[in-house]
């Protein structure tokens, strides 16, 4: 399978692409405070469901590693890995906030703890194509400890902000894909892996 630098990700996710939709007043597509309330909610839901601190984060596709600053205010001690293709966001804020280059194809290439309580890959999974996401999802189902937030826009959704990715597929798709990777949905875009079932509700397990 060719990797996302082989199909230009490290290029395309430059500068430019990230003044647009993160800084411009226009096209920018979440604010600070919308930043802290995911966060907030992400790791509100992983301390509910392992039932102590989170205590590590892989956050997959990082992009500039947003995540980071405000995760190290909630949770001053949490070891943080950022993995992302731009070599723009690593040159720049690799070293400062903790990213490592390379994709979501590439994690067992790059020196990651085995597992981690919380795995995001925020805004980043649309941009995948098939291949990239059924791999990739095997790879993120393996490293979940905890909870792993996936935010995926599927046919049908309503979505803004950069569009320049492949048709979403159907939502029975995404699903198939991520049960044979072994995670199960707790709502909200949260999965826990299957070998951690026993800390979610029937209600759910069962769905
Ligand atoms: C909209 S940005 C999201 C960045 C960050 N997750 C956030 O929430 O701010 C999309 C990111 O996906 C990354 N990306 C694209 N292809 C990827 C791949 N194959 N594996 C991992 N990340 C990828 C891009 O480099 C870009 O940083």
């Amino acid at each position: 399978m060719r990797d996302s630098t082989d199909t230009g990700a490290g290029a395309r996710y430059d500068r430019a692409y990230f003044d647009k939709w993160y800084r411009h007043p226009r096209h920018r597509v979440k604010s600070p405070i919308e930043l802290l309330r995911q966060v907030r909610f992400v790791i509100h839901t992983a301390e509910w469901v392992l039932g102590r601190p989170v205590r590590s984060v892989l956050d997959v596709g990082a992009g500039e590693g947003n995540w980071q600053p405000v995760l190290k205010k909630l949770l001053p001690r949490v070891k943080y890995d950022g993995v992302d293709p731009s070599t723009y966001a690593i040159a720049r804020y690799g070293a400062r906030r903790g990213l490592h280059l390379g994709g979501i194809e590439q994690l067992n290439a790059l020196p990651l703890r085995d597992t981690y309580d919380v795995v995001v890959c925020c805004g980043m999974l649309n941009y995948l194509n098939v291949a990239q996401f059924t791999h990739g999802m095997a790879q993120v189902a393996a490293r979940t400890g905890g909870v792993a937030y996936l935010e995926i826009f599927a046919k049908g959704d309503a979505f803004e902000g950069d569009t320049d990715w492949p048709s979403p597929q159907p939502a029975a798709w995404y699903k198939r894909v991520l049960r044979r990777a072994g995670l199960l949905p707790i709502g909200m875009q949260c999965y826990v892996a299957k070998a951690e079932q026993d800390r979610i509700a029937r209600m759910e397990r069962d769905w």
